[in-house]
């Protein structure tokens, strides 16, 4: 059944599912233009979304933001979300129940925004919406069709920081997705609404 955006982020906001939400300040959902044809999934909320109860603001957030930019759109382009809305403690990586009880939401997200392309930001959308044991660095930069949506897996703009000499070949990773998104343009049928 296809929710609303309202019942859906009351649902979100609701949601004490899996524990995290004990320890946060805020939910975040995330945000966007919520019939973008180009969404990004990162992995979960860091300190500074978790504040401000948006996606993607802190200093991944900003080199996201800037690979938005290089690929030609803007933030209000596309539309950004995590696998789950909540932050876990001390940054660590979601474990797979807490990305398992959150996914109903994201798939909702997905069938409600429609996108032709997702850009999955890192191990963990990767290995959640894709495969459990998908390694990042030798799979980076390969496309999955699933139900008429291109996934492109490609480092987490996290990792970007980390180790600036993977910028490389993250950006080769989003002009095939730049080249997706033109050979795509010409298409008369909508988006996609599964992953
Ligand atoms: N890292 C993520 O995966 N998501 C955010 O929203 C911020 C940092």
């Amino acid at each position: 059944m296809q929710v609303s955006w309202q019942s859906l982020y009351d649902e979100i906001y609701a949601c004490e599912k899996c524990g995290l939400c004990r320890q946060i300040h805020n939910k975040v959902p995330g945000q966007g233009d919520i019939h973008a044809k180009l969404m990004f999934i990162g992995e979960g909320p860091g300190g500074d979304e978790d504040l401000q109860g948006l996606a993607f603001v802190g200093a991944a957030g900003q080199l996201l933001t800037k690979m938005i930019a290089a690929m030609g759109y803007t933030r209000d382009e596309v539309y950004i979300c995590n696998i789950v809305k909540c932050r876990p403690p001390y940054n660590r990586t979601p474990d797979p129940a807490e990305a398992a009880s959150c996914l109903p939401f994201l798939r909702q997200q997905v069938a409600l925004v429609r996108p032709r392309v997702i850009v999955l930001l890192g191990a963990t959308a990767a290995r959640t919406l894709l495969r459990e044991d998908f390694r990042i660095t030798r799979e980076h930069g390969i496309w999955v069709e699933k139900k008429g949506v291109w996934l492109m897996p490609t480092y987490h703009p996290a990792a970007l920081l980390r180790d600036e000499s993977k910028k490389r070949d993250a950006w080769h990773d989003l002009q095939l997705v730049m080249a997706k998104m033109k050979e795509l343009e010409g298409e008369t049928d909508g988006g996609h609404d599964g992953v």
